[in-house]
């Protein structure tokens, strides 16, 4: 529940691995950058999330990754000052709540998500990790007792996993942790592979299959090709409901940057090839993400600024959690050591 006078909390989270896409801006960014007057928004860069890839990792140090992400992040319009944009592993609090909530997480609960199962079918991505990935993206949300969680249509399962984990604390130890509710939007919230729209468009992804993304900071040229090149069919139907898969996608992408209404959408594009469809597609798109690329370009040339907005927005949100992890661990019965006692324990050699 949101307190009287109290700006409703917002957080959400993304994995720092390859080009950020068009499906992560309609899914999420999007949602994250308007209103943050009204909202008090928290932003964290998943680096420990992004760790269950490890395993096939062709070496790019993550923390790169990670500046890139806070780069585009705020080129998308996030403001640091209004907003707080931190990462994962500077709060240590995630992975310690992560490992208590996991004491309470059912097995069953997580061979059940979707992504697992998807991603557990190649044999070597089925890690501990992996299968417990939902317990600390619930760790991230509850730790700062987030009523919204803004995200895409593939995250929503994960949401639900959270509220019920919650529920189930809450019910063992005393109204502790804020249920959040997912932000899913109606238009965009699951934009597909422009080469196969059978798949959701996907980082992991945009390594091999050169036309599968549009990236956040592609050149025109670049976004253009590849939507002039999206896959469709050898017809003319330009209705949502009955459009091919490719087309429909197309058509999404237009609703969702556009944000004009559908029927106006099909009357426009009635009786047009998908040559015009198309070509209004990657003129759209280029006009969003021109000013987008401009930014990104200019902000990650400078580490060092990055280094320290990122340092700014964990020591802005780290009290936030430190307090519900002492209260969590009070509750659970292991207390939080004095201040000094760890010093003491390490110089006699205890820990
Ligand atoms: P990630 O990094 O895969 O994606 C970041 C956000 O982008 C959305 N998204 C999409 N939306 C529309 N169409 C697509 N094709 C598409 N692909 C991605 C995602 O739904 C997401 O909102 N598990 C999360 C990261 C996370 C998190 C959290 C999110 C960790 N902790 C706490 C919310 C709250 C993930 O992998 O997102």
């Amino acid at each position: 529940m949101v307190q009287q006078n109290q700006k409703p909390r917002i957080f959400s989270g993304i994995q720092p691995t390859g080009r950020l896409h068009l499906g992560n801006y309609t899914g999420a960014l999007s949602q994250w950058v308007v209103n943050q007057d009204q909202n008090d928004g928290i932003y964290c860069i998943v680096d420990l999330h992004a760790l269950t890839a490890l395993h096939s990792r062709t070496i790019v140090p993550i923390v790169e990754q990670v500046r890139q992400t806070a780069a585009l992040l705020v080129a998308c319009g996030l403001d640091p000052e209004r907003s707080s944009i931190f990462v994962q592993s500077h709060i240590s609090a995630h992975a310690e709540l992560a490992w208590i909530l996991n004491c309470l997480t059912p097995v069953g609960w997580l061979e059940r998500m979707t992504q697992y199962k998807a991603k557990a079918a190649q044999p070597a991505s089925a890690t501990a990790g992996l299968l417990t990935y939902p317990v600390l993206q619930a760790a991230d949300i509850l730790l700062y007792r987030a009523n919204f969680v803004p995200v895409g249509e593939d995250q929503k399962q994960h949401i639900e996993l959270t509220a019920e984990l919650a529920r189930r604390f809450n019910r063992l130890f005393g109204e502790t942790f804020v249920i959040p509710r997912p932000l899913i939007r109606t238009a965009g919230a699951r934009i597909m592979g422009l080469d196969d729209p059978s798949i959701k468009m996907s980082k992991s992804l945009a390594e091999d299959r050169k036309s599968h993304v549009i990236g956040l900071s592609d050149p025109p040229d670049l976004i253009r090709r590849t939507i002039m090149e999206a896959v469709t069919d050898s017809g003319f139907e330009t209705r949502f409901e009955r459009a091919s898969p490719g087309v429909k996608n197309l058509l999404t992408i237009f609703e969702a940057l556009s944000q004009r209404p559908r029927p106006e959408i099909e009357s426009h594009f009635a009786g047009k090839s998908y040559q015009v469809l198309k070509g209004e597609v990657a003129d759209l798109v280029i006009a969003v993400l021109r000013p987008i690329r401009e930014r990104y370009l200019n902000l990650v040339d400078d580490p060092g600024w990055l280094d320290q907005m990122l340092r700014h927005g964990a020591q802005k949100v780290s009290p936030i959690a430190i307090s519900t992890l002492d209260q969590v661990k009070k509750l659970t019965g292991i207390e939080r050591p004095q201040p000094g006692l760890q010093t003491i324990a390490r110089s006699e050699g205890v820990c």
